[in-house]
């Protein structure tokens, strides 16, 4: 009986612990944008093309779509759609995917840094509204 009463409360921190990181994905994406995406990209009704374009609504939308930005030939030729293993495969090694692109970003390995990502950006629309979660 006592080691129960040990691993009962174990297990239930555990059960708390996981809910919460499931919960809170988009959240912990807004950070991995923020630390790694920030300095070049926006996302929001307010955001502006920076070194590289606006994020908003880029979760299945085509490449090279946003309206004011330079794009490379790279991006603009490509017939690319950007579902989440394009973008996934695209941020891992951006040159590797897209030789010639002008995202000079080294690469992003973490999966579970790519989902938190990705969960945060898919709430974007092309306005820059953000999906209530
Ligand atoms: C050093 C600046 C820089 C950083 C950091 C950077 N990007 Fe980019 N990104 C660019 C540039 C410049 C382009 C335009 C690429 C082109 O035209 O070839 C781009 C293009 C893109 C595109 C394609 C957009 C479209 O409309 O086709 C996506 C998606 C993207 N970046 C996502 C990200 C994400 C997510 C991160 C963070 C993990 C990131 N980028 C980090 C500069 C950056």
């Amino acid at each position: 009986m006592p080691a129960l009463c040990r691993i009962l409360p174990a297990f239930a921190f555990f059960l708390i612990i996981t809910g919460t990181a499931a919960a809170q994905d988009a959240a912990k994406g807004e950070a991995v944008f923020k630390r790694l995406c920030g300095t070049c990209h926006m996302v929001g009704p307010d955001a502006k093309n920076r070194l590289g374009p606006t994020l908003n609504g880029i979760v299945d939308r085509k490449a090279g779509q946003v309206p004011g930005y330079a794009y490379s030939p790279a991006n603009r030729g490509s017939s690319v759609t950007w579902g989440e293993t394009e973008l996934k495969t695209y941020l891992r090694d951006p040159r590797g995917f897209m030789p010639g692109t002008k995202m000079l970003y080294a690469g992003l390995r973490s999966d579970a840094d790519l989902a938190d990502l990705l969960a945060y950006l898919r709430r974007f629309d092309v306005e820059g509204k953000a999906a209530d979660r």
